[in-house]
Order: structure tokens, then C-alpha cells, then sequence
């Protein structure tokens, strides 16, 4: 990767500038800098390798040099065509929908260039058979209550040399190049994810954002339990059947009693249950386990 090949890659596209690092701490780090200074609207920073990349819940994300796709857009308000609408910028359903958009975008980008069909386990984790390829990380900086920008991180595990090892992650995870059974380039790869966000990034609060975000999301229709992160007060029940999702990203699940709850924050870790028994069944069987 190199700064010549990037303009190359991007060059049709409306960005609003672009930063490239061999190496750098974190391009989310960068972007937010960046945008503080008045970055336009979809400038990119991006990295060959990052050295203190960061993902959900301040986990370290692995960027060794040469392997993987690690970068970061600025978006400007405003987020959504209708700012009357019921999702203003300040509302958590702003950020969920920043959050789906670039795990729409990776989505889309993988299936039209490579025909490689992968879900999205809510909030921002891309998988491809139950493994994570690839997650999201948007961060926001304000002036006063005046949100200025958003950053939208979009970390893809390109080649095997991208994937944490086993045991230093809490969801197993793979590459695209895996997944594939062929190499990929870096700069299609990027080419095609950063043309769906520039896409879908006006319509976020339209139907059709909505509809395909459901469309993609992991585990539909079936049981997972839920585990709260540490430090998280609020117990939603430990099981749940994944409905769908409401006007605000949240996830909508039903309980073993039959009754619906929301969740909201990203701070639960969803894993599938994988032979769900019926629900009286799966009541003793809890007790003998
Ligand atoms: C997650 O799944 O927890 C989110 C991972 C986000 C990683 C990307 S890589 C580019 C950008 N820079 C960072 O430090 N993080 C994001």
C-alpha cells in the first residue's frame, strides 16, 4: 500500500481528502484529530499498520503491517437527510445507524465485488459462519452539545496475518482471504466498501437503510444469550429470541416468558445458542447444567 496507489484507487470517488500512514497508533485517533482541525466531509485516514488500534469497549484491534484493511472517514452533519426526523444527531439511534452503516457497507462491498455473503451480529461485528471478518467503531467529536463530526473506524481482516490469535479475542474470527480461498487486494477491498458508504450514508434514515440492515442481521429468528459486559448494571433477561430492530438500532428480542425488551447499548456480547431446546425443556435443562 502506498500513497500513489490509494489516490489511484479513490480517485473517482468524492472524498474529501485523504491521509496515509505506513504506521500510525490509530486511525480513529488520527481521523478525530483531523476533523477537529476541519476535515471535510469523507476524508479518509488510513493505515498500513496500526500499532494501538482500538475497537469496542477500548479492546485492542490487531493491525499488523501488510494484512489487514484499517481505516477511518470523517462524516459531517448532517447524518440524515431529514434532521426533523425522530433520529437527530445527539440520539444513541445516530450513532447505532453510523455503526450499521459501515457494517452495511463491508457487507455489500464483500457480496457485489467477491460474491461473499457475511451477517452483522448487532451492534458491529461482521461474520462470516459464526467468525468475525471484520468490526466498527464510530466515535464523535462535539463543541458543546453540537455534535461536528463523526468517525466511522472500519477494521477488515484481509489476509490469514490479519487474525488475532484465538485466545486474545472473545469471538473466534477468520479473513476475507479465508473466507474466499483466494487472495484479495487491499485497494478493490477498500474501493468498494468506502463507494457503499458514500451510498448509503444520505439515506440512513430511510426504509430501505432499514430494511437491509435487517436483512443482514446475525441470528435472526433465533435464541442467544446475552451476557452484560463488566461494570453494566442493567440485567435483560440471559436469553433471547432476536425479532429485529427498532426505528433506533436497538435489538428487539423476546424472553422465554414471551415478553419483548429492547437492547440498547453495545455493552451486551450476544452468542448464539446453538440447539435451542423448547422453552419449558430448556428450563430443567438449566438446572442440571
Ligand atoms: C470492534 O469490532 O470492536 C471495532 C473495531 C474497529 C477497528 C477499526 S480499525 C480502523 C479504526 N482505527 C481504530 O483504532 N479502530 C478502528
Amino acid at each position: 500500500m502506498d500513497v500513489q496507489s490509494l489516490e489511484r484507487t479513490l480517485a473517482d470517488l468524492p472524498i474529501g481528502g485523504l491521509r496515509y500512514f505506513e504506521r500510525v497508533g490509530s486511525t480513529n485517533d488520527e481521523a478525530i484529530k483531523w476533523a477537529e482541525e476541519g476535515a471535510s466531509d469523507l476524508s479518509i485516514v488510513i493505515a498500513d499498520e496500526q500499532t494501538a488500534g482500538r475497537g469496542r469497549r477500548n479492546r485492542d484491534w490487531f493491525t499488523p503491517a501488510g494484512a489487514a484493511l484499517a481505516f477511518s472517514m470523517v462524516v459531517r452533519p448532517p447524518l440524515y437527510t431529514n434532521l426533523d426526523s425522530s433520529h437527530p444527531p445527539q440520539s444513541p439511534g445516530s450513532v447505532s445507524r453510523l455503526t450499521a452503516l459501515g457494517a452495511l457497507s463491508i457487507s455489500n462491498a464483500l457480496l457485489e465485488r467477491y460474491d461473499l455473503y457475511v451477517k452483522i451480529k448487532w451492534p458491529n461485528d461482521v461474520l462470516v459462519d459464526d467468525r468475525k471478518l471484520a468490526g466498527v467503531l464510530v466515535e464523535t467529536t462535539w463543541i458543546g452539545d453540537q455534535l461536528t463530526a463523526a468517525v466511522l473506524g472500519m477494521g477488515i481482516n484481509a489476509t490469514p496475518a490479519s487474525v488475532p490469535a484465538e485466545n486474545s479475542t472473545t469471538t473466534p474470527a477468520t479473513c476475507v482471504e479465508t473466507a474466499l480461498g483466494r487472495q484479495v487486494s487491499r485497494l478493490n477491498l477498500l474501493q468498494s466498501v468506502v463507494t457503499q458508504v458514500i451510498k448509503w450514508r444520505l439515506h440512513l434514515d430511510s426504509d430501505n437503510f432499514q430494511q437491509a440492515w435487517e436483512n443482514k442481521l446475525a441470528y435472526r429468528g433465533e435464541w442467544v444469550n446475552i451476557n452484560p459486559e463488566n461494570g453494566i448494571k442493567d440485567q435483560p433477561p440471559a436469553e433471547g429470541k432476536i425479532l429485529g430492530l427498532d426505528q433506533d438500532g436497538g435489538l428487539i428480542l423476546r424472553s422465554r416468558e414471551g415478553h419483548l425488551f429492547t437492547l440498547r447499548s453495545s455493552a451486551y456480547r450476544i452468542t448464539p445458542i446453538t440447539s435451542p431446546l423448547p422453552a419449558a425443556a430448556d428450563q430443567s435443562q438449566k438446572k442440571l447444567r
